[in-house]
């Protein structure tokens, strides 16, 4: 029986302990993310969802350009219009609040040359509608609302920007955009020792405290500590009156 030879001979177990332990965490991670904002495109191109997608902490790009290649891979299911609109400082965080302190998101992480990030996005998706929104979010997002972006429906919300203090700018801005079957995707929710108050899910739990009406439904946890809501309803959340 097969049992019985892997019980004799560790040649299998031991070249496959030595590979996957040497798969790179961030590798395996951003596999996750890439592979939930492809459900995210998929389940709301399902429901014909119109609407922006909405991206957080764009970094060097990558998933901002992934997304787009996405939705244009999924046209068949409908080809529903989106936007694309990507919002970072493109130098790190910016000034770090003490309840954000954090030993591995640093400043200089994500310090990149932002006119070589921006001139790539531009180039990979001529074919999208795309905004890059270039500043930090208490400049750029800060007492505005989605719509001052000309943006009125979210689609996909994905925010990665690790801090609690730029999650919540992110998602209060956001907020008077959802509507029913927006996706939210949250990267880094589990961090600060899982403590719920602190970084990313610690912004919702704030942002969402004076909409009771505003109920989330878990999709799935992903890559190593992300996670993927649904907006299951809206009803009584008067989230245009309040935010
Ligand atoms: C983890 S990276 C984003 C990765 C990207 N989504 C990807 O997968 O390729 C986090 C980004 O958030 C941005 N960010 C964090 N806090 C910010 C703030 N307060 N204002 C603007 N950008 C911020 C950083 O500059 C950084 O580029």
């Amino acid at each position: 029986m097969l049992i019985d030879f892997f019980k004799e001979n560790f040649f299998f177990q031991n070249l496959a302990a030595s590979l996957i332990s040497r798969i790179p965490c961030m590798v395996e991670h951003n596999l996750g993310k890439y592979h939930v904002l492809k459900k995210a495109f998929y389940l709301t191109a399902l429901e014909q969802l119109e609407g922006d997608y909405l991206e957080f902490g764009v970094f060097t790009g990558s998933s901002f350009i992934f997304s787009t290649k996405v939705h244009r891979s999924l046209s068949y299911l409908g080809g529903q219009k989106t936007r694309f609109f990507g919002f970072d400082s493109f130098s790190g965080f910016g000034d770090i609040h003490e309840h954000d302190k954090h030993p591995f998101y640093l400043n200089n992480i994500f310090k990149v040359n932002k006119d070589k990030v921006i001139r790539n996005i531009k180039n990979k998706t001529q074919k999208s509608e795309t905004r890059i929104v270039e500043g930090y979010f208490n400049e750029t997002l800060r007492g505005k609302k989605a719509s001052d972006y000309g943006i009125e429906k979210a689609r996909i919300i994905f925010i990665d920007c690790d801090l609690k203090e730029p999650a919540r700018e992110a998602l209060a801005f956001s907020l008077p955009a959802l509507q029913q079957g927006t996706v939210i995707v949250l990267d880094d929710y589990f961090s600060y020792k899982g403590d719920s108050t602190l970084g990313v899910c610690g912004a919702l739990t704030e942002v969402l405290q004076g909409f009771p009406g505003i109920k989330l439904r878990e999709v799935c946890p992903y890559g190593y500590g992300g996670i993927v809501f649904i907006v299951s309803s809206l009803e009584g959340s008067n989230i245009n009156e309040k935010s």
